[in-house]
């Protein structure tokens, strides 16, 4: 690393998420969600999540489940998008599980691949997915007499019916478009993302999971309302029809990521001179400013202006025009030059400040940045 800024990854925090979810919710098949380079953390971070309990893996894209099996040879691995036709013969070779998410492009498959493939249902939401329960037994049937195996059926649910009835009405979708076939026959069945995980007990005939952002530490918390709210929402609940959500939960989840750079220059600054591009920040008095290798190429948006930064645990207010590659931060006397500041390490904090998901801003770090892993107190660094 020769410039000082990076992400820093807690592998032990990563694997103890793991090891919670899975102690407090039990599933056979607990299919970890890490696309786009693992939710921001780095393909690197798959054999902790491993190691905690995840017996599968999931991924948007072949290009992503390509990089993932370089990090485990053994993992089963679902792409979650489908695959051209063209390149299955990478799935074939790598173990690559595939969706498959229509009619047409289940006509276009060739039978005779030696593949595994996961049908996905449309359940609501009205992206991939099959709506038609006559297409999904004619596909079981066909599939069944391939070389082709059948080994999972999966949908994605738009929300988790916290204050509507799209939840109940997606899982009654499922139930209807699976119901000419045989679930007990088919080996996993998954519905559930990490609000639908903590929020709602699934049905007998789902064994599994796909977690992701629960995963990296947010356990989608939310405080059950109490008094005229409570009664409110029950009322609510009850005159549409909406099955019981569970609010809260015992999970003890920590974030695992945090985001450095470090003091590269120390300039004065006098009263009425202004700060980087367009001259809109100018200082009313003499002050001292801090400039830092790290800039919007490097995931930190504009929206950072004026949002706090630490130096030995005190804040600082980023300043003017955050650069491509620098950024301007008002420092007092007591920062010195190569002192480490943390840009963030509450990612729900600065989400809200920024008014993005923490989905979001874990993803918009961009593989600039190295990502350095911290197991059991040793500091290893990979770049992307
Ligand atoms: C199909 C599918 N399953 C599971 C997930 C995981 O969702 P979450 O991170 O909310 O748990 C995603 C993420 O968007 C997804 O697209």
């Amino acid at each position: 690393m020769y410039r000082n800024t990076y992400a820093l990854i807690d592998l032990d925090t990563l694997k103890n998420n793991v090891k919670d979810i899975v102690s407090k919710y039990p599933y056979k098949y607990y299919i970890g969600v890490v696309k786009a380079n693992a939710y921001g953390h780095g393909d690197y971070v798959v054999n902790s999540l491993i190691e905690g309990g995840i017996n599968y893996l999931a991924a948007a894209t072949l290009e992503e489940c390509l990089s993932l099996r370089e990090r485990n040879n053994s993992i089963p691995i679902l792409c979650l998008e489908p695959i051209a036709h063209k390149y299955l013969n990478l799935c074939e070779s790598n173990n690559i599980t595939i969706t498959i998410p229509d009619m047409d492009y289940f006509k276009g498959l060739d039978k005779n691949l030696n593949l595994k493939a996961h049908i996905k249902i449309d359940s609501g939401m009205n992206r991939l997915g099959f709506k038609d329960k006559n297409e999904v037994k004619n596909v079981v049937d066909e599939l069944n007499e391939s070389s082709i195996a059948l080994e999972g059926i999966y949908t994605h649910f738009a929300t988790s019916g916290m204050w509507d009835k799209h939840w109940d009405d997606g899982l009654n979708n499922f139930k209807e478009i699976t119901s000419l076939i045989d679930l007990s026959k088919i080996p996993i069945v998954h519905l559930g993302r990490s609000l639908t995980l903590v929020q709602h007990k699934m049905p007998d005939f789902v064994n599994g999971v796909r977690p992701g952002i629960i995963l990296y530490g947010f356990a989608q918390k939310i405080n059950e309302p109490t008094g005229l709210r409570l009664i409110k929402r029950n009322h609510y609940l009850k005159k549409n029809g909406i099955s019981p959500v569970s609010l809260n939960n015992d999970l003890n989840l920590k974030s695992a990521f945090s985001l450095h750079s470090e003091i590269m220059c120390i300039k004065d600054v006098k009263a009425g001179e202004y700060i980087s591009y367009g001259a809109k920040y100018v200082a009313d008095e003499d002050i001292k400013i801090g400039v830092m290798p790290i800039g919007y190429a490097d995931g930190l948006s504009k929206n950072n202006e004026g949002l706090m930064v630490k130096i030995n645990n005190k804040e600082y207010p980023i300043v003017g025009d955050i650069c491509m590659d620098m950024t301007m931060i008002k420092i007092d006397n007591s920062v010195k030059l190569h002192d480490e500041v943390v840009i963030y390490d509450d990612i729900s904090k600065r989400a809200k400040e920024l008014g993005v998901s923490a989905y979001q801003l874990l993803t918009s770090v961009t593989n600039r940045v190295p990502r350095v892993y911290k197991k059991e107190d040793k500091f290893t660094e990979i770049k992307y």
